[in-house]
């Protein structure tokens, strides 16, 4: 479905397309919009899995004109699975990226109940209090802080806000250490040859580079100190929501906090 359908006045919420040029955060925006070009690798199966169990009781309550909100939805991947073994809700999914994905990289897009908007979390194009449940998987720590108090603006007094977040391995051991390895080979090779550049990621095998690419960005969050490893760090990013549950979540791809929470009635 088209923005611009998004855009009829049925559709009963009022949608400002950001402005790309004013986007604080446009490294970011082709930083992920490379990603998708060059990789389908969306999130641990496992953390969407666990997403859509505790969201689907609460999609399910959700009435005709009420609106999901997915920050940091990529691809669309979660909304694909929900659809394929769940009946289409009332409510209807938003969902919002800052990478730029064509329509054809979407995957649940044409699905009559499923909108896609562009963006930066930072400054979220909704009014107040427009939305009645938040979900986001492994995405949210990606975003500046503002997009907390985006979140909080957004969301309706009682909304329910169901995320998974990064714990700060991030990558598997295992993965690391095979990525390693590679390097560690190549760099061998490179320096037999007499060539003594340091191995760029772009050399590497493809299964490797997506590893490498993910490892770099492991980096980059972790001195932007972006990512949580204690539960206390959890609680204190989400301090003006009331939590119900923080959990790790875990399989052999990775590892994340799930977060359960609700912007209180009252936020006097
Ligand atoms: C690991 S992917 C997860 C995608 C999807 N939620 C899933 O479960 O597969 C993280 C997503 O966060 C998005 N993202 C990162 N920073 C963002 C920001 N400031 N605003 C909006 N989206 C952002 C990225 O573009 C990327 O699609």
């Amino acid at each position: 479905m088209s923005n611009n359908e998004f855009l009829r006045p049925e559709a009963k919420i009022r949608v400002v397309i950001p402005n790309p040029s004013n986007d604080p955060v446009g490294s970011e925006k082709v930083f992920y919009t490379n990603f998708y070009k060059d990789h389908t690798d969306d999130s641990p199966e496992g953390s969407r899995l666990s997403l859509i169990k505790r969201a689907r009781p609460l999609i399910e309550t959700l009435e005709e004109g009420e609106w999901v909100l997915d920050v940091g939805a990529g691809r669309q991947i979660l909304e694909k699975e929900y659809l394929q073994n769940y009946p289409a809700p009332k409510a209807k999914i938003l969902t919002f990226d800052i990478a730029d994905l064509k329509s054809e990289q979407l995957l649940a897009e044409d699905k009559e109940n499923v909108f896609h908007i562009r963006g930066n979390g930072a400054r979220l194009p909704f009014p107040d209090e427009s939305i009645s449940l938040a979900i986001s998987n492994m995405a949210f720590d990606f975003m500046p802080k503002k997009a907390r108090s985006e979140l909080f603006r957004v969301t309706k007094p009682g909304a329910s806000i169901l995320f998974n977040l990064h714990h700060s391995s991030l990558v598997s051991t295992q993965n690391i250490n095979s990525i390693e390895e590679h390097m560690r080979k190549l760099s061998r090779k490179i320096f037999m040859h007499g060539d003594r550049q340091t191995p760029k990621v772009t050399s590497l095998k493809k299964e490797h580079k997506m590893a490498g690419d993910i490892l770099i960005h492991r980096d980059y969050l972790k001195k932007s100190k972006k990512l949580s490893d204690c539960e206390e760090q959890v609680r204190q990013t989400f301090q003006r929501f009331e939590i119900q549950k923080v959990a790790l979540g875990q399989n052999i791809n990775g590892t994340w906090w799930e977060v359960d929470m609700k912007k209180p009635l009252s936020t006097r």
